[in-house]
């Protein structure tokens, strides 16, 4: 992953983790087309990648994770055609982000607002550096959230909590994010806390934990029987693999498993 080259992000591995730095300093890490492009290349190899077991995804420097979808660029963007066209494409990329089958991390440093705030929702997990500012801000441009923030947050927080969100525009701190829920953590060096985090996931079974993400996100989509049915099949699909008979095994033998993802 090291050696592939990009113009607004870096993507580095450290063994089987791997870090998506958005890097458009001048813009506070803004979204542009650009970027989106060279986010749903990162996701490309990563997937390409056997060894890579979770992903971390934050901003450079320490002032912004993400300032949201540059604004330079929707102000060009014109009409109904334009305006849906680039959040479809936008909303396509948060897609591929969240259906990877490895745990995705945000570590979020400063601001993560708009579209910043809707890339960490894309993720499974938010880890909130204590300088970081969340919110959704679209209607003080007159828009509203494209890139599946109103979806998403409402599922995440639930609708009033989401609702007070777009339709106030206001800018939250670690504290109240990790009280309503929207982070997990809050760390002073977000980085470091969600490294942590990352290894504690990729000492457990990679395959059981590509079937945990399928079996929430499927079922957030469908009722409850229809969730508990998705459920017992993923179940059966785990028990049919290597990997659980190792974990009990390892567990039998009061030893560290070694999971191998089959
Ligand atoms: C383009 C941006 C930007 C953005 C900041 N910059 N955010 N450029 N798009 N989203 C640029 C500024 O223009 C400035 O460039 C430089 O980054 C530094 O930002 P400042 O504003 O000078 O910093 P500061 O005063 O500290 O304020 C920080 C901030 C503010 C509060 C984060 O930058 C801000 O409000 N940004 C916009 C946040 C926002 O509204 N995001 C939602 C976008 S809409 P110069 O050249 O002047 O130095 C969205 C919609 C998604 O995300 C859905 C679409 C379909």
């Amino acid at each position: 992953l090291d050696e592939h080259e990009f113009n607004t992000l870096q993507l580095d591995q450290h063994g089987p983790l791997a870090v998506l730095t958005i890097n458009r300093p001048k813009a506070l890490n803004a979204l542009s087309a650009e970027t989106f492009g060279e986010i749903a290349e990162a996701i490309d190899l990563i997937m390409d990648n056997a060894e890579i077991g979770a992903l971390i995804v934050t901003g450079a420097g320490d002032k912004a994770f993400v300032a949201g979808a540059d604004i330079t660029e929707l102000s060009a963007l014109d009409g109904v055609y334009a305006g849906r066209e680039a959040s479809l494409a936008g909303q396509d990329v948060m897609h591929q982000l969240s259906s990877l089958p490895i745990p995705v991390i945000a570590a979020i440093n400063g601001y993560a607002l708009g579209g910043g705030l809707e890339l960490a929702l894309a993720c499974d997990i938010r880890v909130a550096a204590t300088n970081a500012r969340l919110g959704l801000p679209e209607v003080t441009l007159g828009l509203l959230p494209g890139y599946g923030g109103t979806q998403r947050l409402s599922r995440l927080i639930g609708i009033g909590r989401a609702l007070d969100l777009m339709l106030t525009a206001r800018q939250v701190n670690a504290g109240e994010a990790l009280q309503m829920g929207l982070v997990n953590y809050v760390a002073d060096d977000a980085l470091n806390k969600a490294r942590e985090v990352a290894e504690s996931m990729l000492r457990h079974g990679p395959i059981a934990m590509s079937l945990v993400k399928e079996a929430v996100r499927r079922g957030m989509d469908t009722s409850l029987e229809g969730g508990l049915e998705i459920e017992a099949d993923l179940f059966g699909m785990a028990m049919s693999t290597q990997d659980f008979k190792e974990g009990t095994a390892a567990f039998q033998a009061k030893r560290r498993p070694e999971f191998k993802g089959e």
